[in-house]
C-alpha cells in the first residue's frame, strides 16, 4: 500500500514555520519534539484489557443474539467455485508452502498434502452432518447463526436461468432445522468465494471487473431471497472486502491471485463490490415490502487495532493512523457520503443509492498490527503481526497478537463514526489444543471489553457471532489453522468434539461472566 504526502506536508509546514518567525534551530527542534509526543498519531497503549476488576456478575440484554459464524467455502463441499479450483490446482501442483506462521505465500495453501483428498474435498462433512452441527449449537445454548449461501451451488454453470434445485433443497433442510431449533439464521451473500465461470475473461476483464458483475450477482441474490427471504431477516452483503481485496488482488494469496501493488490499480473492485452491496440491498428491502416484514441489512469489515512499533517512532504511529483509514474507514466511510474517497490516491466517485444503505455495521475484529516504518522510504513500511519483545502477549498459532483492549477501542471508535447499530460477526483465535486455554482467554476477555462498550460507551450491540462452531478450512491456510469452537477430526471420520471453550461460551450465555472467571483469564495480563 502506498502511503504518501501527509508526512512530507508536516515536515515541510514545520520548516517554513522557522522561515516566517525566524526562530532558532533549538527552539524549532524542541517544537519538533514537543509535536511528535502532544498530538501525532496514535501511541500505543501499555494495557492490555480495560479495568481489571469487576462488581458482581456481567449479563447482557435478554434479546442478545449469541452464534456462531462460518462460510459455505470454509465447511461445505463446493465443487463449482472459483477458489475450489484453486484448491484443486495447489493440491495438483503440490503448492503446499508458507512463508512462515499467518504469512501465506502467494498461489500456495498451507500444508494441504497432509489432508487426504476426501478431506479437501468435503471440507468438514457439513453437507452430510449438519444436522449434528446445529444439534451443537443448541447443546451451547446459542440463539442465532451467521453462514454463507454458496453463490456457485446456486449458479454452478453461466447462463442458468433457474438456480439449481439441489442447491435451494440442500439450504432449505439447513433453514428449516433452525428453525425447528430455535436458532436465528443470519445469511452472508458474498464471502471470498463465488462461481469459478464468474472469472473467466469477458470482453478483456473477469471477475468483479466484468460489465454484467453486478447483474450476475444480482441473479443469485434474487434466486436467494426469493427462496429464504421470508425465513431469514438478517443479511450480510459482503464480509470483509478490503480482506478480499487486499489478499486477491494486491497480495495473491487469494482467488484471483493478483498482485497489483499499488491501491490505486485496485479501485475498480472496490467500486464494484460497493455496488453489489446496493443491489442486494435493494433486493431484500423491495421483498420486505412485498411481504410486509423488516430485514436488517449490513455488511461486516475486517478491523484490527493498528499501533506503532515503536512509540517514540512519530512515523510508526502517523503510518499506524494512515493504514487503519485506508484499511478500515476509506471503505465505511463511503456509506456516510454516498461517495467512494481511496486514502493516499485522488481517487473519488459517487456510487448511486449506497448513501445510508446500512441498517448495522459488522465488525469482525481479531488482534492487533504493528506498523514499523522506514524513516528513509515511508511507502515501504513493515506490518508485524506481534512484538516479541512484548512479555505479557498473547499470540496464537497463526502469530496474531491478541489485543482485547483494542476490541473496545474498535467498538467505540466505530460507533462514534457511524452511529448505527453494530453485530460482532466474527471475533476469535486459531487454537489446536484440546485444553484450548487461549480461546477461553479470548472468549472471556473480549465478551467482556464487548459489555464495556456497550455499557459505559452505550455502544448498542445487538449480536456477539464467535468464528468458528467447527474447525474448518481456513483459506490459504489450509486446515491447519483450528478456529472451532468444535473440533473436527480430519483422520477420524470427520467426528466432532467439543473443546474446553464451548463450554465457556455456554456457560457466558446462560450465567454471564463471573468475577472468578473473569479474574482466571483477565488475571493472565497482569
Ligand atoms: C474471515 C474468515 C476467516 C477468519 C479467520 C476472517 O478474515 O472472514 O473466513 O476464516 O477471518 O481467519
Amino acid at each position: 500500500m502506498k502511503i504518501v504526502g501527509w508526512f512530507y506536508f508536516t515536515g515541510i509546514s514545520l520548516w517554513s514555520v522557522k522561515e516566517v518567525f525566524m526562530i532558532s534551530r533549538k527552539i524549532l527542534i524542541v517544537i519538533i519534539i514537543l509535536s511528535i509526543f502532544v498530538n501525532c498519531g496514535k501511541s500505543r497503549s501499555k494495557e492490555y484489557i480495560s479495568a481489571h476488576k469487576i462488581n458482581g456478575t456481567i449479563g447482557f440484554p435478554k434479546d442478545f443474539l449469541w452464534g456462531t459464524a462460518t462460510a459455505a467455502e470454509q465447511i461445505e463441499s463446493t465443487p463449482d467455485s472459483n477458489w475450489f479450483e484453486f484448491i484443486v490446482d495447489a493440491y495438483k501442483n503440490k503448492k503446499f508452502l508458507t512463508i512462515s506462521p499467518g504469512e501465506a505465500k502467494p498461489g500456495h495453501i498451507n500444508s494441504l498434502g497432509n489432508y487426504p483428498w476426501e478431506v479437501i474435498r468435503v471440507k468438514t462433512n457439513h453437507d452430510e452432518v449438519f444436522k449434528e452441527d446445529i444439534s451443537l449449537m443448541k447443546e451451547m445454548g446459542l440463539n442465532s447463526y451467521r453462514f454463507s449461501f454458496a453463490w456457485d451451488r446456486f449458479f454452478p454453470k453461466e447462463g442458468m436461468n433457474e438456480p439449481d434445485p439441489k442447491a435451494i433443497a440442500y439450504y432449505k433442510k439447513i433453514i428449516e432445522e433452525l428453525k425447528e431449533k430455535n436458532i436465528k439464521p443470519s445469511a452472508t451473500l458474498f464471502h471470498f468465494s463465488s462461481p469459478a465461470w464468474f472469472w473467466k475473461e469477458k470482453n478483456g476483464k473477469r471477475g468483479w471487473e466484468r460489465e454484467d458483475a453486478i447483474q450476475q450477482f444480482s441473479i443469485f441474490v434474487k434466486a436467494v431471497v426469493k427462496n429464504f427471504g421470508k425465513d431469514v431477516t438478517h443479511w450480510c452483503t459482503l464480509n470483509e472486502p478490503m480482506v478480499f481485496v487486499a489478499a486477491g488482488y494486491m497480495q495473491g494469496v487469494h482467488p484471483p491471485l493478483e498482485m497489483r501493488p499499488d491501491v490505486a490499480e485496485v479501485t475498480q473492485v472496490i467500486v464494484a463490490i460497493l455496488k453489489a452491496h446496493v443491489a442486494a440491498y435493494n433486493i431484500i428491502k423491495d421483498n420486505d415490502k412485498l411481504l410486509g416484514q423488516k430485514s436488517e441489512v449490513g455488511f461486516t469489515q475486517h478491523t484490527r487495532d493498528f499501533e506503532p512499533y515503536r512509540n517514540y517512532a512519530i512515523l510508526d504511529r502517523i503510518i499506524a493512523d494512515r493504514i487503519e483509514q485506508a484499511f478500515i474507514w476509506d471503505f465505511i466511510d463511503a456509506f456516510k457520503t454516498g461517495k467512494l474517497k481511496v486514502s493516499n490516491t485522488s481517487f473519488e466517485e459517487e456510487i448511486p443509492g449506497l448513501k445510508d444503505s446500512l441498517d448495522y455495521l459488522g465488525i469482525n475484529y481479531y488482534g492487533r498490527f504493528y506498523i514499523e516504518s522506514n524513516i528513509l522510504n515511508p511507502t515501504k513500511f513493515k506490518v508485524h503481526m506481534n512484538d516479541p519483545g512484548d512479555k505479557f502477549e498473547r499470540i496464537n498459532n497463526l502469530a496474531w497478537a491478541h489485543y482485547p483492549l483494542g476490541f473496545y477501542n474498535i467498538l467505540t471508535k466505530s460507533y462514534q463514526r457511524y452511529r448505527l447499530p453494530i453485530y460482532i460477526l466474527e471475533n476469535g483465535t486459531a487454537d489446536s489444543a484440546d485444553d484450548d486455554i487461549l480461546r477461553q482467554e479470548i472468549l472471556v476477555t473480549h465478551i467482556y471489553e464487548m459489555w464495556h462498550a456497550m455499557n459505559d460507551a452505550k455502544v448498542p450491540i445487538k449480536g456477539y457471532y464467535h468464528w468458528s462452531l467447527i474447525d474448518n478450512f481456513e483459506w490459504a491456510e489450509g486446515f491447519e489453522a483450528k478456529f472451532g469452537l468444535i473440533k473436527v477430526d480430519y483422520k477420524n471420520n470427520f467426528k466432532r468434539e467439543k473443546r474446553k471453550s464451548a463450554d465457556i461460551y455456554k456457560s457466558i450465555i446462560q450465567n454471564g461472566i463471573t468475577p472468578e472467571l473473569f479474574e482466571k483469564y483477565a488475571g493472565l495480563y497482569k
